[in-house]
């Protein structure tokens, strides 16, 4: 395996290795293989096994590399976290020891304009984790003004979204929107304001890739399938990027272990945002199953509603 090659600079690895403390015999479950570093470190750490799954059917030659590598140590799905269920039926095992999720998109699906993830490149307008089912381009061509503007005051935090909404409306009378660099213009068209700290558009392509992944039912889903499956002391360790996807997580930490220790967020040092600036969002939150338990946490009860 060439340990050189250019892919996903996994964030807050050494932190979550520690949190999860990977032990011989052990399994542990990997929600979001991507460029498998958190599945490498996991399975060099000790004899244990990794199941993995990301819904991304790009990283299956990866995966590929690691089944070779490991061996029974090691298995893939390609499969999304509302399938937990299946994959375990498929994997044929029962319990964990340890799941970590580290959410959002990585950078092999970033930095490849033809995904359409990037403001910064020119590709068509998809954002489609999966590459199966609605485009960010189909979105953004059919819905209605108000449907528009809803989905990216809800999912992106971003004030001006009525009037970018309209912007949208405006230009596709006359021409669909197809591009990322053609949204990316129209949305900075729509900010008075001539100097920005970040890209005026950042959070309207942050609410477009929610929406076209379905990722807070998504996240809602996998962790409690998480839950549902770890074994009693088993650890749920979860990365995110974003506050909507926090606010999921430390409602949910705190409902499933009202004494875990939810208000501890660990986030990356220095050091790490410097080498990788794309780290400087995420949080790292952690809880061990004290409780036994199973019981399904409401995306209501978590303070959402869809
Ligand atoms: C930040 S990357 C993970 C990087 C990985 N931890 C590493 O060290 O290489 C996130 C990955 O999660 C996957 N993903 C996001 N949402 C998912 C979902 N609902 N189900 C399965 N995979 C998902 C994405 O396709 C992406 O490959």
């Amino acid at each position: 395996m060439n340990e050189e090659r250019i892919g996903h600079k996994s964030v807050l690895l050494d932190e979550v290795i520690k949190l999860i403390n990977p032990k011989s015999n052990e399994i542990y479950f990997d929600s979001t293989f991507g460029d498998g570093g958190y599945a490498k470190k996991i399975l060099d750490a000790c004899d244990c096994k990794v199941i993995a799954i990301d819904r991304d059917p790009n990283v299956k030659e990866r995966a590929k590399e690691y089944e070779k590598k490991y061996g029974e140590r090691f298995i893939f799905f390609n499969a999304r976290f509302s399938q937990i269920n299946e994959v375990m039926e498929k994997a044929k095992e029962e319990k964990i020891n340890g799941f970590v999720f580290d959410i959002g998109v990585s950078s092999m699906q970033l930095d490849n304009a033809n995904r359409g993830f990037s403001f910064m490149k020119d590709g068509p307008l998809d954002m489609r984790m999966s590459s199966r089912g609605l485009t960010a381009s189909s979105v953004v061509n059919s819905k209605s003004v108000n449907e528009l503007a809803d989905i990216i005051y809800h999912y992106g935090d971003e004030r001006n979204s009525r009037k970018i909404a309209k912007n949208i409306d405006k230009f596709r009378k006359s021409k669909e929107i197809n591009s990322t660099l053609e949204l990316a213009n129209i949305v900075k068209q729509s900010f008075p304001n001539k100097y920005f700290k970040k890209h005026p558009a950042t959070k309207t392509f942050q609410a477009l890739r929610m929406y076209v992944n379905s990722e807070i039912e998504e996240l809602h889903q996998g962790v409690n399938l998480a839950v549902k499956h770890l074994k009693q002391y088993g650890k749920l360790c979860v990365v995110s990027f974003h506050s909507i996807e926090d606010r999921l997580v430390k409602n949910f930490m705190s409902i499933i272990e009202p004494n875990s220790n939810t208000k501890k967020i660990i986030k990356p040092s220095k050091k790490e945002v410097e080498i990788n600036p794309r780290a400087r969002s995420a949080k790292l939150r952690f809880t061990e199953l004290n409780n036994s338990e199973y019981q399904f946490v409401s995306i209501n009860d978590l303070g959402f509603e869809y």
